[in-house]
């Protein structure tokens, strides 16, 4: 018996060492240096001349980001360096700053600093101001503020960083920081970066309403004509003002070619649409476009300035739509969907457009639009609460299936009143679509019974061969205890296969 177990043991440390050499073996192959830090959680790795160092909310101490302003000081000729600091206990970065500095190589820089109990700001804030105007041959900045540095220590950063003349691709995240009243105006010299091509601002829940958009207009005014601009203004209380004001930056930018606005949780309601889709619609050069505007009271008029805004953009190759909402109706929806059914073929497109009971009819417009779209490589529908039924799932799962280069797949048909028929429809157009190699199905809040359960895994698991990963969700459904824990029990070792069931009394039912 005991002899048994020792040639167990002896079995797996063997395969143990193997396995150990085979991972040494390909870090030596790519030249892949890894070194962990033995303090317990400054983790970073050197890959050639880039520096890689993973630390968000890792409650990092000072003495451990000291390890980590080592290694900066140590690789001079460092390219390329990803420090993710953010949600830790630092509470003084200067000595970073300082090694940062000497970084003289450096092209590209991710820092991303937020959530930390920083103290004495205003000499940190001059630390990373000197250290960013220094670094002179960075072209991407990526920097993550987020929760800190007041307004002028803030002004003081965005200074710095604007000395980079060669700079031309920039992300700044501002998530959380009170930017109300004037608090915009402390990135006004971002304006001087004249080689700018690509911006990225995260003003999410930052506070701003109409008089704030006036600074950002100014802003959009002065800065040079971008290629690529994303503005993320999630949760802030923009109304109808506000996006005429921000409406009047954007003219000066119309000649983007990659244009993204998140307006989740903001007020525009159909009048801001105008003015904002009155700017987007004008946008000829436009080959990508994210507008997120769910939640925003846009109404059905709103859904049809978006129609006919997209209508005019002949040269997209994505679009992602986010009209969501409760407000919003048949013709507005009957507007968006039609605009992207006329639109030249699709590379990516995503369109959220849930809670608004387009039913059946809705569903066959989407299926009409799909056969129209048939090179899509990422194809994402959130089809959330519009009680489309199985018929409607039917016209839905034909376009999916009509598909001939998908890579991604992407079906959220949560609340839409499916039965079993319905969900084993788009489980087929899972199995029958070429090629996802990412696949997220999600049927939850739907009336789909043990042996529908049973069908649609076995329709899912003929498309596994194919896919690198498969996650299915099915919540709140009529799945009973048994059939769950067989289910479990027969895909639980099928790593790519990713389930998330769960069972509910049957009395929910009645
Ligand atoms: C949204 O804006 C409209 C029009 O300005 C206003 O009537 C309405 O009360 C606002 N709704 C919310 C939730 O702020
Ligand atoms: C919205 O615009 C229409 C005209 O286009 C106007 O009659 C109406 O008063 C505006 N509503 C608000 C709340 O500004
Ligand atoms: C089903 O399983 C859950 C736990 O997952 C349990 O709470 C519940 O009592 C079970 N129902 C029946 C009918 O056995």
């Amino acid at each position: 018996m005991q002899k048994q177990q020792e040639q167990e043991q002896k079995r797996s440390s063997s395969v143990f060492n193997k396995l150990l050499w085979i991972v040494v073996g390909v870090l030596a192959a790519y030249n892949i240096k890894l070194y962990i830090d033995h303090s317990p959680s400054a983790h970073y790795e050197i890959i050639g001349n880039e520096i890689r160092m993973y630390n968000d909310g890792q409650y990092l101490k000072d003495s451990q980001l000291s390890s980590l302003s080592k290694v900066l000081s140590k690789n001079l000729q460092t390219t390329k360096l990803n420090a993710q600091l953010s949600i830790n206990h630092i509470t003084d970065f200067r000595d970073f700053f300082n090694s940062l500095e000497k970084l003289q190589n450096l092209n590209e820089l991710s820092l991303s600093l937020g959530n930390n109990p920083i103290i004495n700001e205003q000499a940190q804030a001059n630390a990373l101001s000197q250290a960013l105007s220094r670094l002179t041959k960075l072209n991407t900045l990526s920097l993550g503020l987020e929760s800190i540095f007041n307004y002028e220590n803030r002004e003081t950063i965005i200074k710095g960083l604007s000395k980079i003349s060669g700079l031309n691709t920039l992300r700044v995240s501002l998530i959380n920081c009170d930017l109300s009243g004037n608090g915009l105006k402390s990135l006004y010299a971002l304006t001087e970066l004249q080689n700018l091509k690509s911006l990225d601002l995260l003003l999410v829940g930052s506070k701003l309403k109409e008089e704030e958009m006036k600074h950002l207009q100014t802003i959009l005014h002065k800065l040079p004509k971008l290629t690529k601009l994303n503005l993320n203004l999630y949760a802030n209380k923009i109304q109808i003002d506000g996006a005429i004001t921000l409406s009047g930056g954007l003219f000066q930018q119309r000649q983007l070619k990659e244009f993204g606005i998140e307006l989740y949780f903001n007020n525009i309601t159909t009048n801001g649409t105008e003015s904002l889709m009155g700017v987007v619609g004008s946008m000829e050069n436009l080959i990508s476009l994210n507008l997120g505007l769910e939640f925003n009271y846009i109404n059905n008029e709103g859904g049809i300035l978006v129609g006919k805004a997209l209508s005019q953009l002949k040269n997209l190759k994505d679009l992602s739509v986010n009209a969501a909402t409760k407000n919003f109706g048949w013709d507005g929806y009957e507007a968006i969907v039609s605009s992207i059914e006329k639109l030249p073929p699709l590379e990516n497109l995503e369109l959220i457009i849930g809670v608004n009971k387009c039913g059946l009819p809705g569903a066959e417009l989407l299926k009409q639009t799909l056969f129209k779209h048939d090179k899509l490589k990422s194809l994402k529908i959130n089809f959330l609460e519009n009680y489309i039924g199985d018929a409607g799932a039917t016209f839905i799962a034909e376009g999916i299936q009509y598909q001939k280069n998908l890579q991604k797949l992407s079906v959220n048909m949560n609340f839409n009143s499916l039965s079993d028929r319905g969900a084993l429809e788009l489980a087929r157009a899972v199995k029958n679509a070429k090629s996802p190699k990412i696949v997220d199905l999600r049927v939850s809040q739907n009336q789909i019974t043990d042996k529908g359960i049973k069908d649609i895994f076995s329709l899912l698991e003929q498309a596994l061969p194919k896919v690198d990963l498969m996650e299915v969700e099915l919540l709140n459904t009529a799945l009973t205890n048994a059939t769950r824990d067989d289910i479990e029990l027969k895909y639980k070792e099928i790593q790519k296969l990713q389930i998330r069931l769960n069972t509910i009394p049957p009395s929910h039912w009645e």
